[in-house]
């Protein structure tokens, strides 16, 4: 009979506890957790259901079905609880994901070329619909083909205006892109004719400046053929000129010194800017230079196997930054290497 009403209040007092430690759970786990500890196998319940023992054979039943009860009803709560919390986490979820479909959409960006290629690709565009071919040559280069190919032995004064990224003794970084030039000879049977254009970077000790860089980018130009004189050389480079800067533009020849090549010339066009008055851009002159030329040197065409008895040709080399700045109206040349989006984006 004592055992009896302790165990009602027991029940009674469990009944109690579950409930609010229903109405606390704050989550699906901890609801779990009070599910373990009041309707588990090891739980309360079960616990009470084994001091029945000690109950008569009429109590047992009485008890009984209080204990069942009680399950019932902590169950239902669970459940009822249950699905309150995963209501309120689903709401939750869906509120974080709001998607606010009046926002702007982001912009995909497309990219495009750099204005160097782009200049690069155009002159290359004119050469090869002038029938030349397009070679390349290393950047690490020998100081044979860097040099000596060119007439410019060790001891030669004009390497100071270049001399400067060597690797080894033999080794450099090419200073220009005429190396090209007795690299495609070298590959052709002597006396062939060759019309080639090769563009590539360059490095030579330069100041880092408006109108100067370290690194830039040239294009040389190399053409041999029986026959082949200094006019064709100024007609070439004047058809060029027009082609890139606009059909009024007129070329001027300065004499001018390369060791690979005599005569030599340094090539003006009349100013992009004022067409030839006179303006910041051209300082007044009318003129800007933009590339060095000459008839190849016959020291030149014998070192490379060729035979200047019997053939001759032109060289040329343009630095396109120049003819990208021109073109672009760009009054610093350290723009094109900054790789400035603001910049870049407006091309
Ligand atoms: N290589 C010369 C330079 O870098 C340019 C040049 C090329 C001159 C071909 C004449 C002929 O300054």
């Amino acid at each position: 009979m004592e055992q009896k009403i302790l165990m009602e209040q027991t029940i009674k007092d469990l009944r109690e506890r579950a409930d609010n430690a229903i109405k606390n759970s704050a989550t699906l786990k901890e609801l779990d957790e009070v599910r373990v500890k009041f309707l588990g196998k090891k739980g309360e319940l079960t616990g009470l259901l084994r001091g029945m023992n000690q109950l008569s054979a009429e109590e047992r039943p009485q008890v009984g079905k209080l204990v069942n009860e009680a399950r019932a009803e902590i169950e239902t709560l669970i459940a009822e609880k249950n699905s309150e919390l995963k209501a309120a986490a689903l709401q939750a979820k869906l509120a974080s994901e709001k998607i606010d479909v009046t926002l702007p959409g982001r912009r995909v960006h497309n990219g495009h070329l750099h204005p160097l290629t782009l200049t690069l690709n155009r002159v290359k565009e004119i050469f090869v619909s002038m029938g030349y071919t397009v070679e390349e040559g290393p950047e690490v280069e020998t100081d044979y083909y860097n040099f000596e190919a060119l007439n410019l032995p060790k001891d030669h004064p004009a390497r100071d205006m270049q001399d400067s990224f060597y690797i080894t003794e033999e080794i450099l970084l090419r200073t220009q892109t005429s190396p090209v030039q007795a690299r495609t000879m070298e590959r052709h049977e002597p006396n062939t004719p060759i019309r080639m254009i090769a563009p590539g970077r360059v490095y030579r000790r330069d100041d880092y400046d408006a109108s100067h860089s370290p690194m830039f980018t040239q294009v040389e130009g190399l053409v041999i053929d029986k026959g082949i004189s200094f006019a064709d050389l100024k007609g070439t480079l004047e058809d060029f000129s027009k082609k890139i800067f606009g059909e009024k533009t007129k070329i001027r020849l300065r004499p001018s010194f390369f060791p690979f090549t005599e005569p030599s010339a340094e090539v003006d066009v009349s100013c992009v800017m004022c067409h030839g008055e006179g303006c910041k851009v051209c300082q007044g002159t009318g003129w800007l230079e933009i590339l060095g030329a000459g008839m190849v040197h016959p020291d030149v065409l014998k070192m490379s196997g060729y035979d200047p008895a019997q053939v001759s040709g032109f060289a040329f080399g343009l630095g396109i930054e120049r003819i990208a700045m021109l073109s672009y109206g760009l009054d610093d040349m350290r723009l094109l290497y900054d790789n400035d989006v603001r910049f870049l984006k407006q091309f």
